[in-house]
């Protein structure tokens, strides 16, 4: 009988769309389900650097994060924050003591205020060629200098090459008595204060991010730096002479924090190492590649380069930075070790 038809049409209806129903909350299901579970699955490590995204550390930690995604199955992602994006380096440093930043790549002369033993690294003319320096850094010496970082809440992951840094100026540096007068930027520390006080310039601790506004106002005459940040950050658009003293070969390091460091498994902590490595054996590569590039940038714009005839004038001026150093035995041992590794 054809009167159950209009009883029977919600009945009909309602089959159908619980049927719907059920195969859209199924999709929705596995969706929700497939989201949480990457979510849960997935640490997003926060990442720091101060230079800029096509700068070689940058790369480098590109590197470092395709190869940590790969090794953990996307349970490891890093979330690189170059260009100063969290802050100038001395604020990051303290950000990942206190983990809002879970790895970061620093210089290590502001690292060296906190862990002296970094200082020793970028003593003036302690290393021989960069063969030296390598071989420093690969070995004992360099694994035992990262080991400092521990008490400060700081896991050394090893370190980043960042050639010699040299003087440039808005007036020709060619000898120590040019400095006579000249107000030099120098990294936060008092290393470096030292350092161009014995060289006889004023020394102006800043920030990295304020050098090229400081140049072209005038509030310095000079600062220091490696090749390529020299040209990346355009300051020989505003100090056009570089003189090649090579004072200083200050690492780069990359750390993590402690206490993230701990949160993680055996495993991982091998993958970000093994990763750390990677990337530390790609930015030599890159780097090289890098010098070669700016200094055409350089020559292009006419930058004068000065090659200083007398470099010993210069060392031997900043060697009275050694003292404080050689009265600590242990970092005594660590400066005859590292000069002992340059021997032949
Ligand atoms: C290098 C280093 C930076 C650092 C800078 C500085 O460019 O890569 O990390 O901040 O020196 O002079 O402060």
């Amino acid at each position: 009988m054809r009167t159950s038809t209009p009883a029977q049409s919600p009945i009909y209806v309602t089959p159908v769309s619980s049927r719907i129903k059920r195969i859209i909350l199924a999709i929705w299901g596995v969706l929700l389900f497939s989201i949480a579970s990457q979510a849960s699955a997935a640490t997003v490590l926060r990442v720091a650097d101060t230079q800029p995204a096509d700068y070689p550390t940058v790369i480098a930690l590109e590197h470092m994060a395709e190869r940590i995604a790969e090794l953990t199955d996307g349970e490891l992602l890093l979330k690189i924050h170059p260009a100063r994006q969290l802050g100038e380096e001395k604020d990051t440093i303290l950000a990942t003591i206190f983990g809002a930043i879970d790895i970061n790549r620093v210089s290590s002369a502001p690292l060296g205020t906190m862990v002296p033993e970094l200082q020793i690294l970028g003593l003036p003319y302690l290393f021989k060629n960069e063969a030296h320096f390598y071989r420093v850094l690969d070995g004992d010496i360099g694994e035992e200098i990262l080991a400092f970082m521990r008490p400060h809440g700081l896991v050394g992951l090893g370190y980043l090459t960042a050639g010699a840094r040299s003087f440039y100026s808005t007036r020709p540096i060619r000898t120590p008595a040019d400095l006579a007068g000249m107000k030099v930027r120098v990294q936060n520390t008092d290393l470096y204060l030292d350092m161009v006080r014995y060289l006889g310039g004023n020394a102006t601790p800043m920030s990295f991010g304020q050098v090229y506004e400081s140049l072209v106002t005038g509030v310095i005459d000079a600062a220091e730096n490696n090749w390529p940040s020299y040209v990346a950050t355009r300051h020989f658009e505003a100090a056009r002479y570089y003189t090649l003293d090579r004072h200083t070969m200050v690492p780069e390091v990359l750390m993590m924090s402690l206490d993230r460091w701990n949160s993680l498994t055996d495993s991982q902590q091998a993958i970000i190492k093994k990763a750390a490595r990677e990337a530390e054996l790609l930015m030599r590569k890159l780097w090289a590649e890098r010098v070669e590039d700016v200094k055409r940038t350089a020559a292009n714009a006419r930058v004068e380069v000065i090659e200083p005839a007398d470099l010993q004038a210069f060392a031997d001026a900043v060697m009275p930075l050694y003292a404080p150093f050689k009265e600590n035995p242990v970092y005594a041992d660590l400066i005859a070790r590292i000069r002992r590794a340059g021997e032949p």
